[in-house]
């Protein structure tokens, strides 16, 4: 897992450099992607790119690759990486400019750098007992929906919820749950599953997006909703996260009180039975 992609080249993970000029580096400048890699191929690929191409678009970076060639550079980066079960981490940044200036410049190459990371099964207890989660007041930027790299307000909040003992924290604005700090939630109320409709201030999760597709497939009574109170939330039965890195994670703790039964729920359990069916194909 030690070769990274830096601008064109492959080169050792400790070896590999940017500027301190970087916007990446001084503002945030920049998007990211991490895409899940089953058996050495990239799960849900095209979904990703497509993402990363609506982040540059939004933030004005012109995308340096079409596609197929992201494709190839990130399948040519995993084989070099030996394969198997991993992520690939993709940043871009909108470059290094001469000096620092907050106003955009207009004649810098983008910054492309990308590697891969461990991606191991989550824990047995994980899986059997779930994970518990708090809720907090949503403090990020508005602009959610663009996958970038501002990413401190997540990393804050993760790190309060790890100071609670639980695994993710619940952001709430405005009077309604949004996502997790690096995850989607799910929530089954009086037997029916809620997620959060896709707004500017929620990511459109890759895996959030596959979880309602089989729900659809499925026949599973389920809904995007404009608000998903936190009363509601505390009174469901059962509780999920998604992400590309987590797949789906059942919460059954919430503030401190068990979520439903305080066990991971059965529609939780035919859910990601479906996703690894689908991981797994
Ligand atoms: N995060 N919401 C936020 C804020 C996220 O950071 C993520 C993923 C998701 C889930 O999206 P997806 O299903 O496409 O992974 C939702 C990645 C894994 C990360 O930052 O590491």
């Amino acid at each position: 897992m030690n070769t990274a992609y830096v601008n064109g080249e492959y080169v050792a993970l400790d070896q590999a450099r940017v500027s301190i000029l970087d916007r990446g580096f001084l503002f945030a400048d920049s998007v990211y992607e991490v895409v899940p890699v089953y058996a050495g191929r990239g799960f849900g690929l095209r979904a990703h790119l497509e993402r990363l191409d609506r982040s540059l678009a939004a933030l004005r970076i012109r995308n340096p690759h079409d596609i197929q060639s992201w494709a190839a550079l990130l399948e040519s980066l995993i084989e070099r990486n030996g394969g198997g079960d991993v992520s690939v981490y993709v940043q871009v940044t909108r470059g290094a400019a001469a000096r620092r200036d907050h106003r955009l410049p207009t004649d810098i190459e983008p910054t492309v750098v990308a590697f891969c990371q461990s991606r191991t099964a989550p824990e047995a207890a994980v899986i059997e007992q779930g994970i518990a989660a708090i809720t907090l007041a949503d403090t990020r930027w508005r602009y959610c929906s663009v996958k970038s790299t501002a990413l401190l307000a997540n990393v804050m909040a993760a790190d309060e919820a790890r100071a609670a003992g639980a695994t993710e924290a619940i952001l709430v604005r405005d009077g309604a749950v949004m996502e997790g700090t690096s995850s989607n939630v799910f929530a089954v109320v009086e037997g029916r599953l809620l997620t959060p409709a896709l707004r500017e201030t929620i990511l459109a999760g890759i895996t959030r997006a596959i979880v309602l597709e089989i729900a659809a497939r499925d026949g599973v009574d389920h809904a995007e909703v404009q608000t998903l109170s936190p009363d509601a939330l505390a009174a469901a039965s059962e509780i999920w996260i998604t992400s590309s890195t987590r797949e789906i994670f059942a919460v059954t703790q919430l503030d401190g009180a068990p979520v439903g039964t305080g066990r991971p729920g059965p529609l939780w359990t035919r859910m990601r039975v479906a996703l690894q069916a689908m991981t797994h194909d």
